[in-house]
C-alpha cells in the first residue's frame, strides 16, 4: 500500500474537499504509474509523480515511511520554541485562515495570492521525500503539494530574477517563540532560480493525505529534498524574486555553520559535528548519509563546476 494514514482518523473528518478530491486524483495517477514498477511500502520519491523516469534509481532500500506521530510530534519550528516537542504543543495559536502569499520583486505578476485560490489552481499530488535535518536525523514523509515551478511559471519572473526569497509569518502574538531573539525574525530562506524551478522542489500543503498540521508549517511550506531541512521554510507569507542572493536566517545567524546552499553533503562536516551519518527517526541504527540526500542523479548537474566546500 502506497499511502498510509493514521489508523484512527476518518478521511472525511480531516481533509477539506479540495484536497480530498486532489488526493483521489493522485491515488489514481500513482496507481497507474506504480503498476509494473513493483512499488509497495518502499518509498520511491518519484513514485507518486506520475512519471517513471528515474524511479528505480530513486528507490532506496528500507525507505519506510516515518510514522505519522513522529512526523508531527518531533519538529523544528523555532517560532513555537526550540524543543522538538514544542511546536506540536504550541502551534495551535497559529491561525492559518485567512492566509495569503505576497509576491514581489522581479516578475510580471506581483500580487497577493490567497491560499484558497492556490489550492484550487494547483491540484495537490503526493511525493514521498526523505527530509534530512542538519542535526543528523532524517524522516521519510508522504508530502502533498505542487511543484513550486508551476506557481513560478505563472508569476512570470523577469530575466533579472536570479533568486527567490521566502519569508515566514512574523506575528509574535501567534508565534510566541518570536518574542525571543533566537533568530532575527522573520525566518527567511532562499533558492537560486534553477533550484526553485527544479521539478523535485515542492510547495507542500499537506502530509499523509491531510492538510499540513500547524507544527509542520501550515498552511504552505517549502520542501527541497536534497537540502538540509532548514531550507524547507514553513508557514510562508511572501515570495520575492531578487537579483541578489537573499540573506537567509541561519546563514546570518552563524555563517560559518550554515551556508546559502545547504546541500546535504556527507563529505563536508558541520564545524561542530560530522555529516557523514544520520539516524532515521524511529530506528536505532545509524545510516550513511547520501550525497544530495540520495537525489544526486536528479540535482548534481545544478552544481557542476562549483566548489561545494566553499559553497556549503
Ligand atoms: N521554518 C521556519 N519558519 N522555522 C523553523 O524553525 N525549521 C527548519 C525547517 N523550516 C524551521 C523552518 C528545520 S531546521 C527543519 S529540520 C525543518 O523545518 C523541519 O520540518 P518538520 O518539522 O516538518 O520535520
Amino acid at each position: 500500500m502506497l499511502i498510509r494514514r493514521p489508523p484512527d482518523i476518518r478521511e472525511s473528518e480531516v481533509t477539506d474537499e479540495g484536497l480530498y478530491i486532489s488526493r483521489r486524483q493522485f491515488i489514481r495517477r500513482a496507481a497507474a504509474a506504480g503498476a509494473g514498477l513493483g512499488l509497495a511500502a518502499t518509498a520511491s520519491p518519484l513514485a507518486a509523480c506520475g512519471s517513471d523516469a528515474g524511479a528505480s534509481s530513486l528507490a532506496v532500500q528500507d525507505d519506510e515511511l516515518t510514522p505519522y506521530d513522529v512526523v508531527t510530534g518531533y519538529n523544528n519550528f523555532y517560532e513555537f520554541g526550540t524543543g522538538k516537542d514544542d511546536p506540536a504543543q504550541n502551534a495551535h495559536t497559529l491561525k492559518t485562515r485567512p492566509w495569503a502569499v505576497t509576491v514581489e520583486g522581479e516578475c510580471n505578476k506581483p500580487g497577493v495570492y490567497d491560499i484558497e485560490d492556490l489550492l484550487k489552481r494547483y491540484p495537490g499530488e503526493e511525493r514521498i521525500y526523505r527530509l534530512r535535518c542538519v542535526e543528523a536525523w532524517s524522516m521519510v514523509i508522504p508530502w502533498l503539494g505542487f511543484p513550486l515551478s508551476d506557481f513560478i511559471n505563472d508569476l512570470e519572473p523577469t530575466s533579472r530574477a536570479r533568486f527567490v526569497e521566502f519569508r515566514t509569518l512574523y506575528d509574535p502574538e501567534q508565534m510566541p517563540g518570536q518574542r525571543r531573539a533566537v533568530l532575527d525574525w522573520p525566518y527567511v530562506e532562499g533558492l537560486r532560480m534553477d533550484e526553485a524551478m527544479h521539478p523535485l522542489t515542492l510547495l507542500s500543503v499537506g502530509l499523509y493525505g491531510e492538510m499540513l498540521p500547524n507544527q509542520n508549517g501550515a498552511p504552505i511550506r517549502l520542501v527541497v529534498p536534497w537540502k538540509y531541512g532548514f531550507k524547507s521554510i514553513k508557514s510562508i507569507v511572501s515570495l520575492r524574486f531578487t537579483r541578489e542572493m537573499p540573506r537567509t536566517s541561519w546563514a546570518q545567524q552563524a555563517p560559518n555553520e550554515y551556508g546559502f546552499y545547504a546541500n546535504v553533503n556527507p563529505e563536508v562536516e558541520h564545524p561542530r559535528w560530522s555529516q557523514a551519518r544520520e539516524r532515521r527517526l524511529g530506528e536505532f541504527r545509524r545510516r550513511e548519509t547520501l550525497m544530495f540526500n540520495g537525489y544526486a542523479e536528479q540535482v548534481a548537474h545544478l552544481y557542476e563546476g562549483m566548489d561545494l566546500r566553499t559553497n556549503y
